[in-house]
């Protein structure tokens, strides 16, 4: 089902680095009075969320969020509200909470009030155990407290769809590279410092070692694939519809770091790796995407090339 022009539209975790870019796409689409952006976090009259409806709402609590879809007559939900990789091992009884309990909220509500619903996943529910070309089935064996909510995510998601009819949709998203919000405390989060490093000081020091290769998405891709599964048709998606696989584009933190040099040839990249390291380790270096791209036509647009070109020229424009 395409989304209808009249549907309105609640977004969870909207102020973060993906809800930054998704909400204003989806304004464009529904109208800006159809977009009711909600976080944590009050808002920043910079931010560009600010620009339509917003209000503060925590995932935690579900009486605010049907108060909310009652009022606004939501049809869909974008749950964006997590806590990421990185941040989820500092505090894993944290991250299971958010994750665990805003996904179950978000799932009820789905189901009383017959909403549609997009919730993503990540490639942290792959293990050590994955190939290095992560196939979309395979044994999910996450180490990362937050790989472990992902996988628990894509069963419930499929539970609530295969139980109740919910229809509940989502992406396992790569590392996203983005200019636009600074991201949220993730493992991948260095393949966006080293362009405000790069074009700020001229120097950066990458807390993974130099052959760390991991998939990678410019948010651009990101947001159009939303997008595009969230319009595939129902009878179109397969038993991958909580978690598909989609690749972007996979090169090694040294790799990143060339092709910055190839644009900025002054800047200069060390490698102190730290504890994100062991989280890289136990993620695949590339993403089989085949079910995505045969359900719904998934094709990505962006190589490191133009990701670094878009990445360094917004970056050069903003400062
Ligand atoms: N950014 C990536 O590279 C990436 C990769 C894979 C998957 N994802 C997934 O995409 C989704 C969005 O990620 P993101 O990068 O925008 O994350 P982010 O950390 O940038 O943003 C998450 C937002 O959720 C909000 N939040 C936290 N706890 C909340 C709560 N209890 N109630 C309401 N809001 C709360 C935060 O304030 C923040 O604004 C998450 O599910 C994440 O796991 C992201």
């Amino acid at each position: 089902m395409t989304e209808q022009s009249g549907s309105c539209v609640l977004v969870t975790g909207a102020l973060g680095q993906i809800g930054t870019e998704l909400v204003p796409a989806l304004r464009q689409r529904h109208g800006i009075d159809s977009v009711i952006a909600t976080d944590l976090r009050e808002i920043n009259d910079h931010s560009v969320v600010a620009s339509g409806i917003f209000t503060v709402a925590d995932v935690l609590d579900k009486n605010r969020l049907e108060e909310l879809i009652i009022s606004h007559s939501v049809d869909t939900i974008y749950h964006l509200a997590a806590i990421l990789s990185a941040t989820g091992e500092k505090n894993p009884e944290l991250c299971e909470r958010v994750n665990l309990g805003g996904l179950a909220n978000v799932l009820e509500l789905a189901k009383e009030h017959n909403l549609r619903l997009y919730t993503p996943s990540s490639i942290a529910v792959f293990g050590p155990d994955c190939p290095p070309l992560a196939p979309q089935e395979t044994p999910l064996n996450p180490t990362t407290m937050y790989g472990m909510t992902k996988v628990a995510g894509e069963v419930m998601a499929n539970y609530y769809w295969e139980n109740h009819g919910v229809d509940v949709r989502g992406i396992r998203y790569p590392g996203l590279i983005s200019w636009k919000a600074p991201p949220g405390g993730g493992t991948t989060d260095y393949a966006v410092e080293i362009f405000h490093h790069a074009v700020e000081s001229g120097n950066y020091t990458c807390f993974v070692k130099p052959d760390t290769k991991l998939p990678m998405m410019y948010m651009d891709d990101a947001i159009r694939a939303t997008l595009e599964l969230m319009d595939a048709p129902i009878e179109s998606l397969g038993t991958a519809r909580a978690g598909y696989n989609i690749a972007g584009v996979s090169f090694t933190a040294e790799e990143l770091s060339n092709a910055i040099v190839a644009k900025i040839p002054n800047f200069v990249c060390g490698f102190e790796p730290d504890i994100r390291q062991k989280y890289a380790d136990s993620w695949p270096s590339m993403i089989d995407d085949t079910q995505a791209q045969n359900d719904w036509g998934w094709k990505p647009l962006f190589g490191l090339e133009q990701l670094v070109g878009e990445m360094l020229s917004n970056l050069q424009d903003e400062n």
